[in-house]
């Protein structure tokens, strides 16, 4: 079947005793055995739940894995992937990661004895020095977050499976609609399902998608016993939001486009990086490896008293963290996770705004920005 009808059908279907169309919301924390050892299949719902399984299948088949494991917070989804590793493992993950990835691996799993370098990974020269007799993974975020960086998918899974290593890709910016990373070699794939999954704003939720069976066993394991799995209510949320991700994403990634063009002729914006406009480095892998170029904008406004008059001048684009939601938002790059001296070094300047761009009527969108731009 088609995109669409996967997001619409599989894991989405009517409740068997009732034939509710949408199945209910399991609020429950245990279940009823009819005998000792005898259940329905669910007994505690911190190890599963039907809200749960039914949304872990839909995200496994729309990113085209064998299985799937959802959790509270993108954070949370990332967390169990490096509890894989042991003490004495090396990590390579792109230089511009997300900070919340920086903050956790170089704050917190180091302690427990992993080791984590950065590398520029649309530089695979650059990555194949950096792997060590002891590198069990490769971690790409493509585009970065908040830098818009794109890595050669096909030829950093080539690298990584000829010299042994996992490749792990976030694809939250895009979305399987706009980009299919195991269809391009990655091993597993991880989400921030708060951001495009959903698309309402409404919750958080972070999956991750295996395509190994050791892998499947492994993260259920780490789901069910660290106990960070999604509660029935977001599951029910983001089940919903999925069924419109084909035509979100389609309004998301066209209304992009639009904003980019306009800002980029700006005169008050400096520098616009969107991997959809000819003037970005990695336009032409973008081009091949993804289906559209998304919604996600970063600009720069030259400096940050420039950025933050501009942005409290902003009235229909809400000034909020967070991204892929239907309402437009926007946010300065502070990045407080990440030293002054790395953001610097992976192009976080401070005039940096980040756009994600909702699915409004485009127009009022492009007259709210360049009001705001005008009180600069
Ligand atoms: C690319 C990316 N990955 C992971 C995360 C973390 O997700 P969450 O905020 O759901 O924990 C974010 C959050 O902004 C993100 O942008």
């Amino acid at each position: 079947m088609g995109f669409s009808t996967d997001a619409i059908h599989v894991g989405q279907e009517p409740d068997p005793a009732t034939g509710a169309i949408v199945a209910p919301i399991y609020q429950t924390s245990t279940y009823v055995l009819e005998e000792m050892g005898k259940s329905k299949g669910y007994d505690y719902a911190r190890t599963n739940h039907p809200n749960r399984k039914a949304l872990e299948r839909t995200v496994a088949k729309l990113e085209g894995g064998t299985a799937a494991y959802v959790f509270t917070s993108g954070m949370a989804a990332i967390d169990s992937v490096f509890r894989l590793l042991r003490p004495g493992d090396h990590v390579i993950l792109s230089q511009a990661v997300y900070g919340g990835v920086f903050r956790l691996t170089t704050q917190l799993l180091v302690q427990f004895g992993i080791e984590f370098n950065f590398v520029d990974t649309s530089r695979l020269d650059e990555v194949a020095k950096a792997i060590r007799p002891s590198t069990r993974m490769l971690y790409v975020e493509t585009p970065t977050n908040p830098t818009m960086i794109v890595t050669d998918l096909a030829k950093a899974s080539k690298l990584a499976h000829d010299r042994g290593l996992r490749l792990v890709v976030d694809n939250t910016f895009l979305s399987p609609y706009l980009q299919r990373p195991i269809e391009l070699g990655a091993d597993i794939v991880v989400h921030s399902m708060t951001k495009f999954l959903n698309g309402h704003s409404d919750c958080t939720g972070g999956a991750v998608i295996v395509t190994r069976p050791e892998d499947a066993e492994k993260i259920y394991f780490i789901q069910r016993s660290a106990g960070a799995g999604l509660a029935p209510m977001d599951c029910f949320l983001i089940s919903r939001g999925l069924k419109t991700l084909a035509v979100r994403m389609e309004r998301h990634d066209k209304n992009g486009m639009e904003v980019a063009m306009h800002l980029a002729q700006h005169p008050k914006v400096k520098r616009v990086i969107y991997p959809g406009l000819t003037s970005h480095p990695q336009h032409e892998i973008a081009r091949k490896q993804q289906k559209g170029f998304g919604a996600m904008i970063s600009f720069d406004l030259g400096s940050v008293e420039a950025a933050k008059e501009f942005l409290n001048h902003v009235h229909l684009c809400s000034l909020a963290e967070s991204l892929g939601g239907v309402e437009t938002l926007i946010s300065l790059m502070t990045h407080s996770s990440i030293p002054r001296d790395i953001q610097q070094q992976i192009g976080i300047s401070e005039g940096l705004v980040r756009l994600s761009v909702g699915i409004e009527d485009v127009g009022d969108l492009i007259a709210d920005l360049d009001q705001a731009l005008a009180k600069i």
